[in-house]
């Protein structure tokens, strides 16, 4: 199906700027957007203890993580790597929630001694946790049966997911935490990424508030991320009215039936905090026609934004140097050597010509986090831009630089 509608970039001077200036192809992230995201966020869980935890994975560029750390959220970490930056940075062990997944006994370790409270999704690493810390604090990470996202493969939760612990196991948690005196600190789900279903969401929300009810020494109900974000023109972003009806106004309840000064409710986005923030820029090299089609090849491709080759994911894709440009079908793809490599399909674009510059939008979550230099290809640069500031923080590396680093022998 033929794509017809434009998704303008907020700031297209800014961005054909950047283009100019640190060429392509080049990750813009702009500060303004995070914080926006952030208060808007906040502005709907007024009135219930809430603390939000980024999740790292959506996007690890340092001056993200220091916006988090500046506005006092935590961290969901999932790797042994992402818990070590988290520290460097100077989040407190308190701050960060380990959600390892299929963790080995070296991670679990090292998490443990960092004084970090694991989040544990399955019941033999909960014993093995229990035999090796008896009487310490831990998460419990369920599968509430009930899954949501934008693609199948995001959906983390219901009968064919491998994440968490079903929650008709209970008895089994309950009772390994009895044998080794654990202290059930935590329940925690994440069933998706990319919901605009909040009616979804609730359902397995309030599938973990029962479970909650059978632990007494709880801290925090963690609901997890997987607040989406609009990619599409004309698709509605989430109304975060209802959300704050739906999802925080029983949990003000919940916590006025079961009055306890430290529990409080979690969530960790990572999407919804920085995908709106970042913009993948790309130069045009290519222009052909072939059996009907017109493509745009450009200088970057799927080791950059694989979200469209596994996902089939949507991202708006705007030509900064011809904004007024009559709009025409492209397929505009990469310089990968796959056919999965492409960023817009049957898409209408302004008229490209080669040497154009052409925005993807919504790319700061997923975008660089989930890169690859197959094909051997450099990562591309990235910018943060935080009102006048501009800093470079990832220098694109010529091929040279790119082997002498990973063939360090030759
Ligand atoms: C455990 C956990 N929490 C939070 C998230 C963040 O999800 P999102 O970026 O959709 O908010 C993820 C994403 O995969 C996750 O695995």
């Amino acid at each position: 199906m033929t794509e017809t509608l434009l998704k303008k970039p907020q700031n297209e001077a800014l961005l054909l700027q950047a283009a100019e200036r640190y060429g392509t192809p080049t990750y813009v992230y702009e500060a303004s957007t995070v914080r926006e995201r952030i208060e808007r966020l906040r502005s709907h869980l007024r009135g219930a203890p809430v603390q939000l935890l980024y999740a790292m994975k959506a996007n690890g560029a340092l001056p993200l993580l220091r916006i988090m750390k500046e506005e006092g959220l935590g961290i969901d970490a999932v790797s042994p790597a992402e818990l070590e930056l988290a520290l460097r940075i100077g989040f407190e062990g308190n701050q960060i929630l380990f959600s390892a997944n299929n963790m080995t006994d070296d991670e679990m370790d090292f998490a443990a001694q960092e004084g970090v409270v694991l989040n544990i999704g399955e019941l033999s690493r909960l014993e093995r946790f229990g035999k090796k810390y008896p009487g310490e604090s831990v998460c419990i990470r369920f599968n509430p049966q009930i899954g949501a996202g934008h693609h199948r493969h995001v959906i983390t939760a219901g009968e064919k997911s491998k994440f968490g612990i079903p929650v008709a196991q209970t008895d089994e948690v309950l009772s390994l935490a009895h044998r080794f005196e654990l202290n059930i600190c935590g329940v925690h789900q994440h069933i998706g990424s990319g919901i605009l279903d909040t009616e979804t969401a609730w359902k397995a929300c309030a599938v973990l508030l029962d479970v909650a009810a059978k632990f007494h020494s709880l801290r925090f109900i963690n609901f997890g991320g997987g607040l989406g974000v609009p990619y599409r023109p004309g698709e509605q972003p989430l109304d975060m009215e209802r959300w704050e009806d739906l999802i925080v106004s029983p949990l003000r309840t919940y916590r006025d039936r079961h009055p306890s000064p430290d529990l409080s409710f979690r969530f960790e986005p990572g999407r919804y905090l920085v995908a709106e923030a970042g913009t993948l820029l790309v130069r045009v090299n290519t222009v052909k026609e072939s059996h009907g089609r017109t493509f745009a090849g450009v200088d970057s491709g799927m080791g950059h934004l694989v979200r469209p080759a596994i996902y089939n994911a949507y991202h708006a894709t705007y030509n900064l140097s011809n904004p007024n440009g009559t709009c025409r079908i492209y397929d505009v793809v990469g310089n990968i050597c796959e056919s999965s490599d492409f960023f817009a399909r049957d898409r209408a674009v302004q008229e490209i010509r080669e040497g154009d510059v052409l925005a993807i939008l919504d790319t700061g979550a997923y975008g660089i986090s989930m890169a690859s230099m197959y094909n051997i290809r450099s990562l591309p640069a990235e910018v943060f831009i935080d009102g006048t500031d501009h800093v470079v923080i990832r220098k694109r590396e010529s091929p040279a630089e790119l082997i002498d680093r990973l063939y360090p022998e030759l």
